[in-house]
């Protein structure tokens, strides 16, 4: 949900800020910005659209070793270049780019800025203005900026510069990411590592309600009150080539294919040398002194908590609820004696998720997040953190982070069982190598993944999917991919809920995607199979035996069968990503969306 980078240095800042705000496109793609201050002002260029759009406006002998830059994901003002930041105050003295949502911003328009023209709708402008105006009441910049923060009442990364210093960046932070970056001879901000690798790994955590000063030389953290904090930094393992596309047209694809190796990477992860399971003991007590877990999630890591219950209620006989963040929120329900609570999120970042776990933690209760970014804001709040170890995960659409979800999963709920002395024959270690061949092998069969996309998806303007059990989470996650990408009208159904009323929809070549894999029901949804397909539906089966003869089949490596979700998702993937490709479809940035949700 918008992206932000600032750097100060020796280097014309133009290039390094548009590098880093291609590295943040994926947190949001409506419009983009840059501001660059120089001996005679600030240069601020904006524009609706993409930043490929922005570059093209910027003229390549633009000065400037001091600048900020933003890419957007809307909230307040339609997506234009008068909504896109950097805002300026009126005179044109400060200059302000802003990630998150000002609450209380038409309270303060209100109470302080009646006389100020506003150039736009948007609530970050009323911090610029409210910075210029103190300013003008006599107070520093920084003052000015710390009193300005301290009447904000929301989400805030803020970076800001001064015409009248051009050797400072001003940041704040309030619950949206953001980092401070130590490179040699510079200093960068960013709301993610990935965007400043080109200038440093070296990096510092900024919390809540805390500003930095950053100059060529030096990054001075303080309160809002003005008090020093000292921070050791930290330096990230991120490469910067595990953010680039490679020999792939788009991350997705690439991120499909990852996922073997995320898996057998997870399985090194967590795992002693002597074979046992790696796991911090802290959080082995937490689970087991439970007597109830809460997976909070959104989107598609909700749907990996889905997965989750599964395999901690069988394999571990651990009770399990599955909440999705935004309505457990507002809609908390009867909790357990001792609940623990488990926040599934590939970012870190999610604001539903966050709210959540600030009022459990009132409550006293313990959290776990399990995360794909150790350093994020869901991780640093909990208890304890699990890493997923997924690699930086960059397309909008996540694949790899969910299917490392579910193996993280997959070793907790074994790990459980092997501390409550349970018999169970389910070792995920061991499954879990099988499982990523069994990806592997999948992921070599595009080609069919690719004509069955072509001759179901092409003209379609709907796709349902279908499943029984573990299969019915997996075809929701499907239907998810298909339609974030593609723009199809795609819903995953529990197989037997269809003739209640759903299969009134069905008609003559209406494509419907079976998953099945577990024995037990094997028999019910074939027959639902049968019943789309008297009604003229084109059916395609995801499964693990080969039967059928008619029709399409994809036949996935027979697995255990608890760890079918992980592999029976990979077709799905690869349907969702050649039906968008072939639709015209922007695969890595579809319409509307944002790679990390940090608004409500
Ligand atoms: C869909 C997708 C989203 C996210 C959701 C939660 O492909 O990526 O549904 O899963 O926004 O995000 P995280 O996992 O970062 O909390």
């Amino acid at each position: 949900m918008c992206g932000i980078v600032g750097y100060i240095g020796n280097e014309t800042a133009k290039d390094i800020l548009i590098k880093g705000l291609h590295k943040l496109e994926y947190r949001g793609y409506d419009s983009a910005g840059i501001a660059l201050v120089h001996e005679n002002g600030t240069d601020v260029f904006k524009e609706k659209g993409r930043i490929a759009q922005l570059e093209e406006t910027i003229p390549d002998n633009t000065k400037g070793t001091t600048g900020i830059g933003h890419t957007r994901w809307a909230t307040h003002g339609a997506p234009s270049t008068e909504n896109a930041h950097p805002h300026q105050s009126t005179s044109r003295r400060f200059t302000l780019v802003h990630n998150g949502v000002i609450e209380n911003y038409r309270q303060l328009q209100r109470e302080y800025l009646q006389e100020v023209n506003l150039q736009s709708e948007t609530d970050t402008e009323v911090i610029v203005q409210l910075v210029q105006l103190f300013a003008d009441k006599g107070m520093s910049t920084e003052e000015a900026f710390r009193h300005t923060l301290s009447l904000l009442h929301g989400s805030y990364a803020i970076a800001l510069v001064d015409n009248n210093d051009r050797d400072t960046i001003y940041v704040g932070k309030n619950k949206s990411p953001l980092l401070a970056g130590m490179g040699a001879q510079a200093n960068v901000v960013a709301s993610d590592a990935m965007a400043m690798l080109h200038i440093t790994k070296e990096f510092v955590e900024i919390m809540d309600q805390e500003i930095v000063i950053v100059k060529k030389n030096q990054v001075q953290i303080k309160t809002l009150d003005g008090d020093k904090v000292e921070r050791a930094s930290f330096t990230t393992d991120i490469d910067e080539s595990d953010t680039e596309k490679g020999t792939y047209n788009h991350f997705m694809l690439k991120e499909i294919d990852e996922q073997p190796f995320v898996i057998r990477n997870i399985i090194q992860k967590y795992q002693n040398s002597d074979g046992n399971i790696k796991l911090d003991k802290d959080i082995r007590q937490a689970i087991n002194d439970a007597d109830r877990l809460y997976i909070i999630a959104a989107g598609t890591s909700y749907h990996a908590g889905l997965v989750g219950k599964e395999l901690m209620e069988k394999v571990a006989e651990k009770p399990v609820e599955v909440h999705i963040a935004s309505e457990f929120l507002y809609n908390e329900p009867i909790l357990s004696k001792k609940p623990l609570f488990i926040f599934i999120s590939q970012s870190g970042e999610t604001a539903d998720c966050r709210g959540v776990l600030v009022n459990v933690k009132k409550q006293g209760y313990k959290s776990l997040t399990i995360t794909n970014v150790p350093g994020s804001t869901l991780a640093r709040e909990a208890d304890f953190t699990l890493h997923t170890y997924a690699g930086p995960e960059i397309a909008v659409a996540s694949t790899k982070a969910y299917t490392a979800q579910m193996a993280v999963l997959s070793i907790l709920a074994m790990d459980s069982a092997k501390a409550q002395g349970i018999d169970t024959d389910f070792d995920a270690m061991q499954e879990l190598g099988l499982a990523a061949n069994a990806m592997e092998s999948l992921c070599d069969q595009k080609e069919t993944m690719e004509q069955i996309a072509k001759d179901y998806m092409s003209g379609t303007r709907n796709c349902f999917f279908i499943g029984r059990a573990l299969d019915y989470h997996v075809v929701q996650e499907g239907a998810l991919k298909l339609k974030e990408i593609s723009y199809i009208q795609a819903e995953g159904f529990a197989g037997g809920e269809l003739k209640h009323g759903t299969i009134a929809l069905i008609e003559k070549g209406t494509p419907v995607i079976a998953v099945i894999t577990q024995e037990h029901i094997n028999l019910n949804i074939r027959g639902n199979v049968q019943e789309v397909e008297a009604r003229g539906a084109n059916a395609c089966i995801v499964s693990t035996d080969r039967t059928k003869e008619e029709g399409d089949h994809i036949v996935m490596p027979d697995i255990h069968e608890r760890m079918t979700p992980i592999v029976s998702v990979v077709p799905l993937q690869l349907i969702a990503y050649y039906a968008a490709l072939h639709r015209g479809c922007d695969v890595d940035k579809p319409r509307n969306l944002a790679k990390s949700v940090t608004v409500e």
